[in-house]
């Protein structure tokens, strides 16, 4: 069904109409009681929607169609295994991988908890052996450096996640993250690290990512021109081989692996029912764990499971990610705002927007029901972001005084991991600042009263009080937490990733395939052996010849 037929969207959009023109600042000014109501903690996250332009009824209305859309059922046909990605005809089970239960979690009859525990447990003994130095590089000494070949959500996860956690980061142990097929990526990461103590993940569910592959293949050329191929090592037996010492693979598909050359004891597999782009808490997690160390690494699985828990257990008017979510479609679907910022008052969550960017869009960026008809409301957002205070000095202007609406979630932590003198104060005063402004706004009457006190009059007053007047009434939510701790991490991700989830549910789409992707693989690979000589390119539109032809004029 289409969420635009429930009953709760026709009284949604009647609601609209009155909420519409009601004013933040003054919806603060007549109920002191707003933060109260309209903020929940959940583990370590206090999370603040009453800077969004909502009443009770508001509120009240959504959890009524998260209700009618049957969201608490769905939830449980997630987490107990159904096959919901009906496109692939696979379960969606990123949760199984960070429960710490006992009960069995069953996938076509078979409990997927052991083989989860099995890989956790292989991946604990190789990244305290790499860790504690036991692990070593073919000519026998320690690893220095992990570079991470991997592309979207096998990069983007780790990468995100091994930044934010640096504090936690292993002292000997830098770790790299090469995911665009663009030479320079490999190249520039390569340059300066030594192959005889550099460890290589090829991080792929499918093992056959262009990107990745191709990656791969030149990494392992650049190994084996420095310490030598098989052939000259059997010859050399104190020198261990160096594809087994320097490579390892995360992936699901063994024979391909296998085919590149690692062997199975190498691997660290994952199964079908975990999506791309949900992929970090399984073995694509493990650049984080050689980082962190599995103790912080169950850390963070474990914040991640407090979440899990909440979505399942809590009420539908104090479950935030039901919240999160609900808040988004209000907007996106009823003020038909078309894009949401994500600013992270905390430099370490540096490439937490970019994450979500391929975490949210990839996955409800969708136009047809999970029937296969055009879905009649708005879907996913366009998500981008960036740390602040960086963006106040970027975009900001744009978020105060433009033309659009941008929804915007602020997070910031309580404590730094590296207090230096008082900028982590500065810092979290302009994260208050920036929601109040852009909750409250710059009348034009204060504005012109403030300018006629400093002697401005006429057509300047008038011009100056217009460019100085801030709308205010932009919503936003805020995150706070008190530090940025494994487990913090693990909960913010969740909370995010059920976000989606529960959007895909009321737009009735599947939020787990991602064929919109396909496409663009398909012609680039019937391209790329057309690039080969200097005929003229003819297959194509114009456009697409001209480009072609263009490019082997100017190579
Ligand atoms: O092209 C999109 C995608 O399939 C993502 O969903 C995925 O995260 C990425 O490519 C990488 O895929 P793989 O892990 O199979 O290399």
């Amino acid at each position: 069904m289409n969420p635009t037929e429930l009953p709760a969207w026709a009284a949604l959009r009647d609601h609209h109409r009155e909420i519409a023109p009601l004013h933040l600042r003054d919806l603060f000014d007549a109920d002191p009681g707003r933060f109260e109501r309209f903020h929940a903690v959940v583990g370590d996250v206090l999370f603040d929607y009453s800077k969004h332009r909502v009443t009770d009824e508001t509120i009240a209305l959504l959890v009524g169609l998260a209700r009618q859309a049957e969201v608490p059922a769905r939830v449980e046909r997630m987490f107990t295994g159904e096959k919901i990605n009906r496109t692939e005809d696979r379960a969606v089970l990123h949760t199984a991988l960070r429960y710490q239960g006992d009960e069995p979690i069953r996938v076509d009859g078979h409990d997927v908890m052991p083989d989860v525990r099995a890989v956790l447990a292989r991946m604990r003994a190789f990244a305290e052996r790499v860790r504690d130095g036991e692990h070593r590089g073919a000519t026998g000494r320690e690893i220095t450096d992990v570079v991470n070949i991997g592309i979207g959500g096998s990069d983007l996860g780790p990468k995100m996640v091994t930044t934010a956690l640096a504090p936690y980061g292993h002292e000997r142990l830098r770790v790299h993250f090469v995911s665009n097929v663009d030479p320079s990526d490999l190249a520039r990461t390569l340059a300066p690290l030594d192959p005889a103590t550099t460890l290589f993940l090829v991080a792929s569910k499918t093992f056959t990512t262009q990107e990745t592959m191709a990656n791969a293949q030149q990494a392992r050329a650049w190994l084996l021109r420095a310490l030598g191929d098989e052939a000259t090592l059997a010859q050399t037996p104190v020198v261990r081989s160096p594809v087994r010492q320097h490579f390892a693979a995360l992936s699901t598909n063994l024979e391909a692996v296998e085919s590149f050359g690692i062997d199975a004891e190498r691997m660290f597999p994952f199964w079908d029912w975990v999506g791309g782009r949900y992929s970090l808490w399984s073995a694509i997690g493990l650049p984080i764990m050689l980082s962190i160390g599995p103790a912080r690494f169950d850390e963070l699985l474990r914040g991640a499971y407090e979440i899990d828990v909440h979505l399942r257990t809590a009420p539908l008017e104090r479950n935030v990610p039901v919240l999160m979510a609900l808040l988004g479609i209000w907007y996106l679907d009823f003020f038909d705002v078309e894009t949401h910022a994500i600013l992270p008052y905390d430099q370490l969550l540096l490439h937490f927007a970019s994450y979500f960017q391929q975490g949210d869009m990839e996955s409800n960026g969708k136009s047809v029901t999970q029937e296969g008809r055009p879905v009649a409301a708005g879907t996913g957002p366009i998500v981008w972001g960036q740390p602040g205070t960086n963006g106040q000095h970027a975009f900001y202007q744009l978020l105060h005084q433009g033309t659009r609406l941008v929804p915007c979630d602020f997070l910031a932590a309580a404590r730094s991991h590296h207090p230096l003198g008082d900028q982590h104060e500065i810092l979290l005063s302009n994260f208050f600042a920036q929601t109040e402004a852009l909750m409250r706004g710059r009348r034009a009457d204060e504005v012109r009263a403030e300018l006629a006190a400093d002697g401005v009059s006429g057509e300047r007053l008038e011009l100056l009080t217009a460019a100085r007047t801030f709308p205010g009434n932009r919503p936003t939510s805020s995150f706070l937490y008190p530090r940025l701790t494994p487990a913090v991490l693990g909960s913010l991700i969740a909370l995010y990733e059920h976000k989606i989830f529960v959007q895909g549910v009321i737009w009735n789409v599947n939020s787990f395939d991602q064929w919109g992707v396909e496409l663009g693989k398909v012609l680039a690979k019937a391209i790329l052996p057309e690039l080969a000589g200097d005929a003229p390119a003819s297959g194509h539109d114009a456009s697409t010849n001209g480009l072609i032809d263009a490019y082997k004029r100017m190579r």
